[in-house]
């Protein structure tokens, strides 16, 4: 049975904006959607929820699970997409402002699903919309993934929330997962925080000043694994060029990577989270392993995207 819920948040702008009490209606939700979608009666019944709805994936920078998970979460909900990846098969090319371009797709869809290499563009297609146009950040330059980190949380949600140890490694610098996920894990009192990184690549200060939970800066992964429930690794974000990092600034893998040397160090029920996609931070032969939990991360991505345009339509299933 599907009701209207008076909460809905219409739009998904950052992470600040969800509670504690949301992010678990969400995981609830998501975690109910899945059940349906688990049967062909389900999934025909999940398309008829939004099939008068329409949707746009405006992707400034390169996706692969992003993309395709909100485009096949709109496909579950029976949404009609359509897509622009490339502006060079745009009218932009001839001139026209991207917020000019936004405010045309404002004119066919209901929902904009953008993923933009400006950390403040979104604000500025926030207020510059009707408030009946949904809008979800997908992506907004070093700042914030609020979708990948609602993901993030969901798939720490299925192993257990409270009292967690959980380890960030690598670019925390341009890591926008991890700026996300630590200002939702902030929600949850008695998780710890690691944040594991070269000095010159560790998170900044707008993000720990925000934070009410414990935490810990460190340059020493090693001796950190035993203690912790939850690794979640980050590939060097070298697409970005304007951070005080040069070329010649890499991350040493040797010391911020899990391999076959490293991986027993880790507790036995510790679960390896990486948002994707990886280089050779993870190597290939952990993911046989039973704490890799990344490909699954990756598949809780389209369903909590499920739950989270239901609710933005105000949309529940009861
Ligand atoms: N995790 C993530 O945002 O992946 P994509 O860049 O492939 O969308």
């Amino acid at each position: 049975m599907i009701t209207i819920n008076a909460n809905n948040q219409s739009r998904c702008i950052n992470s600040q904006q969800y509670s504690l009490e949301n992010l678990l209606h969400l995981c609830k939700l998501t975690d109910n959607i899945r059940n349906i979608a688990s049967t062909s009666e389900g999934l025909k019944y999940l398309k008829t929820i939004l099939s008068d709805k329409r949707a746009i994936l405006y992707f400034k920078q390169a996706s692969t699970r992003t993309f395709l998970s909100f485009e096949n979460a709109c496909h579950i909900l029976g949404i009609s997409c359509s897509e622009i990846r490339d502006t060079s098969t745009s009218s932009e090319v001839k001139g026209e402002s991207e917020l000019d371009a936004i405010k045309t797709f404002s004119q066919y869809v209901d929902l904009i699903i953008m993923r933009h290499p400006s950390s403040n563009f979104i604000y500025e297609i926030s207020d510059n919309l009707p408030d009946d146009i949904r809008i979800i950040n997908a992506g907004s330059g070093t700042n914030e993934h609020p979708t990948q980190a609602l993901l993030d949380f969901y798939t720490i949600y299925k192993y257990g929330l409270e009292n967690k140890k959980i380890a960030f490694v690598g670019d925390l610098l341009r890591g926008r997962t991890v700026r996300s996920l630590a200002l939702l894990l902030n929600k949850v009192s008695g998780t710890k925080l690691y944040f594991i990184a070269p000095d010159k690549f560790q998170i900044k200060n707008d993000i720990l000043e925000q934070l009410n939970i414990d935490y810990e800066l460190t340059d020493d992964f090693e001796k950190v694994m035993s203690e912790v429930d939850v690794v979640y690794m980050v590939r060097l974000q070298n697409e970005y060029k304007n951070e005080g990092i040069n070329e010649n600034d890499i991350i040493d893998t040797n010391k911020y990577s899990i391999n076959t040397n490293n991986i027993n160090k880790l507790k036995d029920n510790a679960i390896i989270l990486h948002p994707l996609p990886r280089r050779n931070e993870i190597s290939v032969e952990i993911d046989k392993d039973k704490r890799a939990k990344y490909w699954e991360q990756c598949r809780n991505g389209m369903y909590i995207r499920v739950a989270l345009i239901m609710t933005m339509f105000g949309v529940e299933i009861i």
